[in-house]
């Protein structure tokens, strides 16, 4: 209010000033207006009484010319009339014709100018016309009118004048108000949305004026203008973020406004096992649990997964809940059990028979059978209700995980219509044919398009994704945007390349490279100096452990002087072993490992050491630090975390990563051997280069890798899907504002 008055007080002022000035000129406008009025006047009066005044005065009736004049000022005008027959003669006159007139100076009133002549009443017009005849050729008529009425004419005209200036300035002064104070509202709104980081647009003020159909256009122009700056401005801030778990909850708290996630996997972070007396934890190996336990630890929220430790019942609140990590507790664990039926048919049968193989192009055959779909069907749907119950609002930001739950989306949609779920396939998907041979297909990709943001750690991925919603699904999908909509719901398709925690944790760095190498030589009883390599998995048929053997073979057979100098330490951690598939497959490793060291192991430490048994990441790094170098060569990989974390483990930037083409990581680490596990002779030759590598070029190969590792680490990941779904929060708020009408 203050602030209107600032700004009206000021404009009232001025308008009074254009007032003032303008009234002088009104008087002198009026006042010509009615001189030339009062002239035409005169001569009208002059023509009028020509004939009977002629006649009068020729009849020298002097007295009836004065009544005929007396008679004519009844008019309230006409203040006098009077006539001169010639200058030198007397003036024959009405009552009240001025002294200051006579027959000798009429001059001075003829002719152009105002002919005013002031009095004590007022001002007079004195208009002088020849009224000439034979008689008299030097007659003059002489009418006098009151100009009193002109000076009343003006004050009233000023005064109106004064009243109209009054009501514009109050119209005036009622508009701007009005108007300052909407934008102000506007203006502080937008300012107030900014500072929170929203789009100027969000939502509209309580108060804010109705929406002005008019005014749409320009609205939507806005909204896309904004939402180019605000992918700008993210692309630049995300730049220049250092993406550390402070990073993480700055975001979360932020951008999100402090929401909980609820992080929905199969897997466990921390499983409870009995051993006898004790109950023990164990971490699973799991890239998946690798990559998102730290996100879990920065952000807190509650991780949902099956509960499958032999002491995880022991163990949990009445909610079924426990607080992790045990020893420095930061989020919860709500574990979800489920029957055996449940875990042959969702999570070995359809999961891992079926999805497994389906997206992995590792020519095992995917199963399905109608029994697992069901059981598959009736575990998401668990997940479902275990998801909503935990929601402490309407609009929870919930993360699914991996092929597990492709129907849980659209489940949790059903449910919590305004949940913000992104779904993150830590798989490979295939291209639309190999995909076609799943029975339920329509189904599978119905449930994940439930989704606001699907994830792949490829843009292959999300191509392969996208050509098969196109193909086998009713959708709309945007080829420009990657955006796909189904049932009226939009899902952005998005590649986001999963990671590890940078730097890593610093109880895995403790034991120095050179002690690690002494001692997991000592352990294996190998000699100091020789030569050795890694590779670590779990023991799944996709991770090209028999193709890594047979180049290792190979290494052998071109370059026998290898043979007693160079030992391959396999540690593959049991997985799946309920299919039969990984029976089969164990046994071949196995095999295939005895016969490789029953064949060069004459002089000295066995080719290959195969330790079939779970490691804890401390082992594992040990093993990491020591080695000359790390072998990954999956016939087809997500992404590979093990290749991350070997390159993390060597901050003496020493060491040689061998990675498959058909990994996520090669795309991101292209400074590793990068070679075709399915290529023996290509594998061979890039152990040998790897085995002889100087140490300059093992420094600027490593150098680059761990670069790239630290820059695009697994908080990165997190907070860009996080500030994605932020902005979507934001869209689908504006979205939801009413359809511009067409005109
Ligand atoms: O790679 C796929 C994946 O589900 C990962 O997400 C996870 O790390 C790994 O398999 C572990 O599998 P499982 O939980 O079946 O032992």
């Amino acid at each position: 209010m203050r602030l209107s008055l600032r700004f009206v007080l000021p404009l009232l002022l001025v308008l009074a000033g254009i007032a003032y000035a303008v009234a002088p000129l009104v008087d002198q406008l009026t006042l010509r207006w009615f001189v030339r009025d009062l002239e035409i006047r005169a001569e009208l009066i002059a023509n009028t009484i020509r004939e009977p005044l002629q006649e009068q005065l020729a009849a020298g009736k002097k007295a009836k010319v004065e009544d005929f004049f007396n008679h004519l000022t009844q008019d309230e005008r006409v203040y006098a009339v009077g006539y001169c027959a010639a200058p030198a003669g007397t003036v024959l006159a009405s009552r009240w014709l001025p002294a200051q007139i006579s027959c000798a100076n009429l001059d001075q009133w003829e002719g152009p100018g105002d002919h005013l002549l002031p009095i004590a009443q007022g001002p007079l017009h004195v208009a002088v016309k020849p009224m000439v005849s034979e008689a008299t050729p030097a007659g003059r008529l002489i009418v006098v009118h009151d100009m009193s009425f002109v000076n009343r004419r003006s004050e009233e005209t000023k005064r109106y004048l004064f009243y109209a200036f009054l009501g514009l300035a109050a119209v005036v002064s009622l508009i701007t108000v009005v108007v300052a104070q909407l934008s102000w509202r506007g203006w502080m709104a937008g300012m107030r949305s900014l500072l929170r980081g929203e789009g100027l647009l969000r939502q509209p003020a309580l108060d804010a004026p109705p929406d002005l159909p008019g005014f749409k256009p320009i609205a939507r122009d806005l909204q896309r203008l904004i939402h180019e700056l605000e992918a700008e401005t993210r692309a630049r801030d995300e730049s220049q973020i250092t993406w550390t778990p402070e990073a993480l909850r700055t975001i979360l708290h932020g951008e999100l406004r402090g929401e909980d996630v609820i992080v929905v996997a199969n897997r466990e972070p921390y499983i409870h096992q009995r051993r006898g007396e004790r109950i023990e934890v164990q971490r699973p190996a799991s890239g998946l649990v690798t990559a998102l336990e730290p996100i879990m630890r920065a952000c807190s929220g509650t991780w949902i997964a099956h509960g499958s430790g032999s002491a995880d019942r022991e163990v949990v609140d009445k909610n079924d809940c426990v607080k992790v990590p045990p020893d420095n507790p930061a989020y919860q664990i709500r574990r979800v059990w489920l029957t055996a039926e449940e875990e042959a048919g969702y999570y070995y049968g359809f999961a891992n028979e079926g999805l497994w193989p389906l997206c992995h192009i590792a020519h095992v055959r995917p199963i399905f059978r109608s029994s697992d779909w069901a059981q598959y069907v009736a575990v998401n749907r668990k997940f479902a209700k275990a998801v909503v119950s935990e929601a402490k609002t309407k609009n929870p930001i919930v993360l699914v995980q991996d092929y597990h739950f492709a129907l849980l989306p659209k489940m949790i949609r059903d449910e919590l219509p305004d949940a913000t779920i992104i779904t993150f396939w830590h798989i490979p998907w295939p291209n639309p044919e190999s995909f076609a041979i799943c029975p339920w297909r329509e189904e599978i990709l119905a449930g994940m398009l439930g989704s606001s943001i699907m994830g792949f750690h490829t843009q292959f991925h999300c191509n392969n994704f996208v050509d098969t919603v196109d193909r086998f699904l009713e959708a709309r999908v945007d080829r420009a945007s990657f955006n796909v909509s189904f049932g009226g719901k939009p899902t952005a398709v998005r590649h986001y390349p999963i990671s590890i925690a940078w730097p890593p944790d610093a109880s895995l760095m403790e034991k120095s490279v050179p002690e690690c190498r002494s001692s997991i030589r000592q352990m294996n009883d190998l000699p100091p100096e020789h030569k050795f390599g890694i590779g670590v998995d779990r023991l799944d048929y996709t991770k090209g452990i028999l193709e890594r053997f047979r180049a290792i073979e190979r290494l052998l057979e071109l370059n026998p002087d290898w043979v007693g100098r160079f030992t391959f330490v396999q540690i593959a951690a049991p997985t799946r072993s309920g299919i039969e598939e990984y029976q089969h497959h164990e046994s071949q490793v196995r095999a295939m490992a005895t016969r490789i060291n029953g064949r060069f192991s004459r002089h000295g430490p066995p080719p290959i050491i195969l330790k079939i048994e779970h490691h804890e990441s401390s082992q594992v790094y040990e093993y990491f630090r020591a080695a000359d170098l790390c072998f990954v060569s999956s016939l087809h990989d997500g992404m590979n975390l093990v290749a991350k974390e070997f390159v993390a483990a060597r901050d003496d930037e020493r060491g040689v990563l061998i990675l498959s083409e058909f990994t996520g990581a090669a795309r991101e680490l292209p400074e590793a051997l990068i070679v075709n596990p399915y290529d023996a002779d290509q594998c061979a030759a890039a152990l040998h280069l790897a085995l002889t590598m100087s140490a300059t070029e093992q420094r600027d190969r490593m150098r680059l890798m761990r670069g790239l590792v630290a820059e695009y680490n697994v908080f990165r990941w997190a907070g860009r899907m996080l500030l994605d779904a932020a902005a979507k929060r934001r869209r689908s708020w504006l979205a939801d504002k009413p359809e511009i009408p067409t005109v």
